[in-house]
């Protein structure tokens, strides 16, 4: 009878410590290739977060919009379903905080050095602020790189984008940028963009090589412009009352992991886009298009109209705040 009872007692405090040691789950979200900036950086921090927490944390990676696409992964987040996503900040205005759509303007930022100086100074912090209100919390600003143009033609004038298709991120921004150089601008989901250039719904699009290569549109778009006109890059963000839920000791274990995820992001952008841009050319499916000083100030004038138009949009403060970081003379 006793030794019963202590054979239950002891399956009791089993079962209560198993309890206690499961794992604290979060689930990343994200569209893009593993073997992307992104993709790889998501999975650093899954490594490094598992390490430092003793497994007391397990992050489950879903790449590749395998859980969620654009728009539901934001949704997802909001209510909970994933604690971590890393969109492109492009894609922030529908979630009502429209500012970031500053990095969207054309051809404000030269150089990563140039972005650095918004996403890691004042203007950076300030942003990531403005997602608070919404229940979600900004951890890092991972970088990705500058886009290219394609299509099926090769735009070098402003008028070869003359009624052209083109897919672009949800952002007033990079809407503007498309009409200001003629092309009719169509808001698309990142998984959707392969099939929609394959079957010609659109006929071309923008991205960083690194995008471009790892979805294999460049085997369904005849020309790549290497434009730099762009930049494209993610805030990695999290649920806040997830977040702010947490165990201390957890939480400061999983920001060292961000730390030093976002440190790996942002050493291997640049390397990555680069090796991506050598596998288009190497894959002889697209030719690559380059262009001469004069034809890219002229991209440079006519997109202009984009920043002045969305001024008031993203809000003249923040604009010139960016300007004065970049050095940007309109
Ligand atoms: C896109 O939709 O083109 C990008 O935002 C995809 C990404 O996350 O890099």
């Amino acid at each position: 009878m006793k030794l019963k009872l202590l054979l239950t007692l002891a399956m009791v405090v089993t079962f209560a410590t198993n309890a206690l040691a499961a794992p604290i789950i979060i689930k990343f979200s994200h569209v893009v290739a593993q073997n992307t900036p992104k993709g790889q950086a998501a999975d650093y921090f899954k490594k490094l977060a598992e390490e430092r927490t003793k497994g007391r944390v397990k992050v489950e990676v879903y790449p590749n919009s395998q859980l969620y696409k654009d728009k539901e992964e934001m949704e997802a987040l909001q209510l909970g379903a994933v604690q971590m996503l890393a969109p492109a900040l492009s894609k922030f205005a529908p979630l009502g905080v429209k500012e970031f759509e500053v990095f969207d303007l054309p051809f404000l930022f030269d150089s990563y050095q140039e972005l650095h100086k918004v996403t890691q100074g004042p203007v950076g912090a300030k942003l990531l602020k403005k997602l608070e209100p919404k229940g979600i919390l900004g951890l890092a600003y991972w970088d990705n790189g500058f886009k290219v143009m394609s299509a099926n033609k090769p735009l070098k004038a402003v008028a070869d984008f003359r009624g052209q298709k083109m897919r672009i991120q949800s952002s007033k921004v990079l809407d503007s940028e498309m009409r200001s150089m003629g092309a009719i601008p169509q808001v698309m989901a990142f998984s959707e963009v392969y099939q929609a250039l394959q079957t010609g719904v659109v006929n071309g699009t923008e991205n960083p090589p690194s995008n471009l290569y790892t979805q294999k549109m460049h085997e369904v778009q005849k020309y790549v412009t290497l434009s730099d006109h762009g930049y494209l890059g993610y805030a990695v963000i999290v649920n806040k009352k997830f977040w702010q839920g947490l165990p201390a000791d957890i939480r400061t274990a999983l920001e060292s992991a961000m730390k030093d995820a976002t440190k790996f992001a942002n050493d291997v952008a640049k390397k990555d886009n680069d090796e991506a841009l050598a596998g288009v050319k190497k894959s002889g499916k697209s030719q690559l298009v380059t262009l001469t000083a004069q034809e890219k100030a002229a991209w440079k004038k006519a997109m202009d109209k984009a920043h002045k138009d969305n001024m008031g949009r993203i809000g003249a403060d923040i604009v010139k705040e960016a300007y004065a970081a970049t050095g940007y003379k309109p």
